[in-house]
């Protein structure tokens, strides 16, 4: 729990200090892309499977969503804060112990290198936000 809390608090303050000018689309274009499809249906997926390198980020942010439960009753916006510093923290520092990929994904796809240096703490807070805020509502 007093995991959890230091996350949501460190989430709070760096979503705060965001700079809100940084594309996260864009970001993800120019550093995710090459390995996660933006948009695809879990049909497609099926017939392309093989030529994938990373699981789809419509897969994997709808998962994250469902998979990443916190106390009931709490406000939607910690929930949201909470996922994007999963995100961030995962992007740096990947980790087999952390992923919430489903254990045949793992199996098909090495883990993610870390993007470490590839992108500043704002860009870095930019694409997280996006791959929560994009996929809501969309369905894979
Ligand atoms: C070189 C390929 C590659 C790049 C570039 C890449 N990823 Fe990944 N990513 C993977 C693979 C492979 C997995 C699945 C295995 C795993 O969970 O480590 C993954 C998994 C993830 C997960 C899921 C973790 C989980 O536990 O469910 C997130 C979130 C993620 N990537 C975000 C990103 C973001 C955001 C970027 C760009 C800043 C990015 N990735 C760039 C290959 C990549």
């Amino acid at each position: 729990m007093k995991k959890l809390w230091l996350l949501v608090c460190m989430a709070t303050v760096s979503l705060v200090s965001a700079e809100q000018t940084i594309d996260g689309e864009k970001i993800f274009d120019k550093v995710c892309a090459s390995c996660h499809v933006k948009m695809i249906t879990s049909k497609e997926t099926k017939k392309i499977f093989k030529t994938l390198k990373a699981p789809p980020m419509v897969e994997v942010s709808g998962q994250l969503k469902k998979n990443i439960k916190i106390v009931e009753d709490i406000d939607d916006e910690i929930h949201r804060a909470v996922v994007i510093a999963f995100i961030k923290d995962y992007v740096m520092y990947p980790h087999l112990d952390k992923s919430m990929c489903q254990a045949i994904a793992l199996e098909r796809f090495d883990l993610m290198p870390s993007q470490k240096g590839k992108l500043s703490e704002a860009e870095l807070n930019a694409v997280a936000t996006w791959v929560y805020d994009f996929y809501v509502g969309k369905k894979f």
